[in-house]
This record gives C-alpha cells, structure tokens and sequence, in this order.
C-alpha cells in the first residue's frame, strides 16, 4: 500500500517537473503551452487531489491517533485542503490569462507558489511522514486503508492513458527521460 502512494508521488513530481518547464518558458520569454498547463492542472485536481490526498488523510487520522507528531500531521491534513484551494485558483487564472484577463506577472507568481508549495508537501511526507507510517501502522491498519482505495484509474499514469490525457502523458514521458 505504501508502495501505491510512493508511485502516485513519483507521478506527481513527474507532472510537476513538466509544469516547472511551462513555468520556466513563461520566465524565459518563451510560448508556454497554456492548454498543456491547463490539462495539469486539471489533472492534479481530478486525480492526485480526489485519490491521493484521502489515502493519506486516512493514514495520517491513524497517526493522529497514536499521538505521533501530531502538529506536522496536522499541518499536512490542512495543506491538502490549503492546496486544493492553490490548485483551483490556478486553473482560473490559466484560463483567464488565454482570455487576457489576467496578467503575465501574476500567473508567474501563482505557478511559482504552486510548485513550491506541491513540492514541499511531497519532501515533508516522504522525509518525515511516509517512514514513520511505515514504522507504525500494522497490516490491519493498512487494510483498513486499502479498503478506501477509489474504483476509478489514474486517467494519465492508470493502465489505460485517457483519450484526452494522451498527449500530456506523452510530454511528461518526454521531459523526464
Ligand atoms: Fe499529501
Ligand atoms: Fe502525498
């Protein structure tokens, strides 16, 4: 079970790398590939923000429980909610800025607080949180947290590319060769 969520992060830091391109092509005066952006974005909310984060609420309420560094799991609970929010924002102010609604400086701004704020999350759970998950639930507990696994597949990473994620599967492929 672990193994699941060491793969999803994998998937989201292969999706970030590829939105830290658009970023940096944005920076460099270069075209970004705003629908490309978009299609991330859209992605992170449909399927790291849906299937991911409530494996690990699940994880991080019995940690909770057994009173383990309940101040830093408490602040990765609030960061998912938090994070929600920096994704949502996002996606608007993409497809504001293709209307010409929103301007350059302050898209920059918002993808440089996304991926900052994506990627501290991911290193505090895999340097503090993931380890101790591991130390502490027993098998029973890990069951119980299997047993919330969603049906649906990953739409990008998932044994079948949705029609629609085929071309953004194909540059995060690309990227991160
Ligand atoms: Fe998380
Ligand atoms: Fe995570």
């Amino acid at each position: 079970m672990i193994d699941k969520l060491l793969t999803e992060h994998d998937h989201i830091r292969r999706t970030l790398n590829l939105l830290e391109m658009q970023f940096l092509d944005l920076c460099r005066n270069k075209k970004p590939d705003f629908s490309m952006m978009r299609s991330i974005v859209v992605y992170v909310q449909e399927y790291p923000e849906l299937a991911h984060h409530p494996l690990e609420d699940m994880v991080y309420a019995i940690l909770l429980e057994r009173e383990e560094k309940v101040d830093l799991l408490q602040k990765l609970v609030s960061d998912h909610t938090e994070l929600e929010q920096v994704t949502r924002n996002l996606r608007r102010s993409v497809e504001a800025h293709v209307q010409g609604d929103f301007s350059e400086g302050e898209l920059k701004q918002l993808l440089s607080k996304f991926l900052i704020r994506q990627r501290q999350h991911l290193y505090i759970e895999e340097m503090e949180i993931y380890p101790l998950a591991q130390r502490t639930l027993t098998k029973e507990d890990w069951r119980k947290v299997q047993s919330v696994v969603p049906q649906g597949n990953d739409p990008v990473f998932g044994t079948r590319t949705r029609e629609d994620y085929e071309l953004l599967y194909r540059e995060i492929e690309e990227n991160n060769k």
